[in-house]
């Protein structure tokens, strides 16, 4: 599994250590939903990384510095051995958090998983109103959440819910806050949706309106100040509205690593769409070779590699540069700034999508049937 090192160039100058790893232990998954990020060209279960192949991932990523890491997907709880995963990634001293959509994970499951020492769940709900959610996600999955959400705080562990937020449900942030407390929520986290993958597909049938994400901020600010933390609101930025650049991923290379089912190593989970980024595979190569010394974790490491405006620009250092994979989605070009930031010569791209978005009509009332095709559900190859 641990290769020699290849010859290769020498790290580059000041590279801190990585210290979290999102594991995609698969793409399968029982939901369907249009905002998903995974690649559209989904990775098929016959070529995910084995139990011990995992177990290998997290002793060099251990050694590496890695303290945390997210056990995600798609779905993870479809690994029959998640169990066996969990409990590798403890015995290397790393905490796991699952990122779940509820859906299979019964009272025994979730107790074997606690056992072998996952410290805490991120549950996926789509909307606060059970028709609306099951709508989004393309299947029928609230009552199962609403039971996961229960066994897990029951269970004692730290309960997180993930909302990615859009069109249709963003007018909903009062219900889904008040559905969050009373599922005994620590932390919800109101994800604006980032268009890779399927969620690129559907952007059209996703993007809110200016005057919709103005509303939700607004709300937003009322329940934090209401709230006082307790639980916690995470408001992951809807950059395509706001004008700014996000320090994707904490720079390119920077904080953390992404193994997809199959090894495949990425700076993000989005990478897989760049062009001419050949990820280095896990089955292939050690670990720390991957991230000090592999073409694709250099390729946009550090400030010398970026265009005007922002080689110049003063916010370098904190956005850097913004998102690598919405350049190349929305450009072609992965090395060009970031078109969400309003510095960047290509911000036209995105200022129309949003003008678009805001000056359609109001979006669909989430009751309609769902048999009407608003969106083009995630779906596994052929
Ligand atoms: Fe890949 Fe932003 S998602 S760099």
């Amino acid at each position: 599994m641990t290769p020699p090192l290849p010859s290769a160039p020498p790290p580059a100058p000041a590279v801190a250590p990585p210290w979290a790893l999102l594991a995609e232990l698969s793409h399968g998954c029982p939901l369907r939903c249009a905002y998903c990020s995974n690649p559209v060209e989904l990775i098929s279960r016959s070529d995910e990384l084995t139990t011990s192949q995992w177990a290998d991932v997290f002793r060099q990523a251990a050694g590496l510095g890695v303290v945390q890491s997210h056990l995600s997907g798609g779905e993870p709880l479809l690994r029959r051995d998640l169990t066996a995963i969990v409990a590798a990634a403890d015995a290397c001293g790393i905490h796991t958090q699952l990122v779940t959509s509820g859906v299979g994970l019964g009272e025994r499951r979730l107790a074997a998983l606690t056992a072998a020492g996952l410290r805490s769940v991120q549950l996926s709900v789509q909307h606060a109103d059970p028709a609306a959610s099951e709508h989004i996600a393309g299947v029928r999955s609230f009552a199962a959440k609403e039971r996961a959400a229960r066994l897990v705080t029951a269970a004692g562990l730290p309960l997180g819910l993930n909302v990615v937020l859009h069109r249709a449900n963003l007018d909903a942030l009062d219900a889904i806050v008040e559905l969050g407390i009373a599922w005994g929520a620590e932390r919800i986290e109101l994800a604006n949706t980032q268009f890779y993958g399927w969620a690129l597909r559907n952007r059209d049938a996703l993007l809110p309106s200016r005057e919709q994400v103005a509303a939700a901020r607004a709300r937003l600010a009322a329940w934090r100040t209401r709230l006082a933390g307790r639980p916690e609101l995470l408001w992951v930025v809807p950059d395509y509205v706001d004008g700014t650049a996000k320090p994707c991923m904490g720079g390119w290379g920077a904080l953390s690593l992404t193994v997809a089912p199959d090894g495949r190593v990425h700076p993000c989970p989005a990478a897989v769409a760049l062009p001419g980024l050949e990820a280095p595979n896990v089955r292939d190569h050690p670990l720390e070779w991957i991230w000090y010394r592999s073409p694709a974790f250099n390729r946009y490491r550090g400030e010398a590699w970026m265009p005007e405006p922002c080689r110049g620009c003063e916010l370098r250092g904190r956005d850097f540069g913004g998102c690598r994979c919405q350049a190349h989605a929305l450009t072609g070009d992965a090395a060009r700034t970031d078109p969400a930031c309003s510095r960047s010569p290509d911000h036209h791209l995105v200022r129309a999508l949003v003008d678009r978005a805001s000056a359609a009509r109001p979006h669909r009332p989430v009751e309609a049937p769902a048999t009407v095709p608003e969106y083009t559900y995630r779906q596994e190859g052929p």
